[in-house]
């Protein structure tokens, strides 16, 4: 069976209770299981979730070899963790970078992704909707 690994930022532990007006109502683990439901058993799923770069950085090393894609949302490390835009250019698959919110529309230090460069494709703006959006498009990509 393939593995989708599921990666999770800083504060996205808070989900739920962390400004909902921007990020929703759902937890982290609601949004996995949107996910998971969306892949229609495509794959297994693993999810980390670390408000610790390095942390971060082991699980893509972890996932070299042995996972069919990465989705991830660094959290605000998406603005500037060259580490996890390094360790995601050595991962030889598919790479979904996923955001609840718009970060484009929002302050202008967000407006900067260091992962999109090395990402397959991103999906942001759709709040809980954009977990759903990265299994189909998981789905796609696993189908060939
Ligand atoms: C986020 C957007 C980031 O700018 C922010 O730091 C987050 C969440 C999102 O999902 O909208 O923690 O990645």
């Amino acid at each position: 069976m393939k593995i989708v690994l599921v990666l999770s930022g800083p504060n996205l532990n808070l989900l739920g209770d962390r400004e909902p007006e921007v990020y929703g109502t759902e937890t982290i683990d609601d949004h996995v299981a949107t996910f998971t439901r969306t892949l229609e058993g495509a794959a297994d799923v693993e999810h980390v979730q670390s408000n610790h770069e390095g942390e971060l950085v082991e699980a893509i090393h972890g996932a070299r070899g042995r996972c069919a894609a990465i989705v991830i949302n660094p959290g605000a490390f998406t603005h500037y963790a060259w580490s996890i835009h390094d360790a995601l250019a050595a991962f030889d698959g598919p790479i979904i970078e996923v955001h609840l919110s718009n970060p484009n529309a929002r302050e202008p230090w967000r407006h900067t992704s260091v992962v999109s460069p090395v990402a397959t494709g991103s999906i942001i703006g759709f709040k809980g909707g954009s977990y759903a959006l990265a299994g189909h498009a998981v789905n796609k990509i696993l189908a060939g």
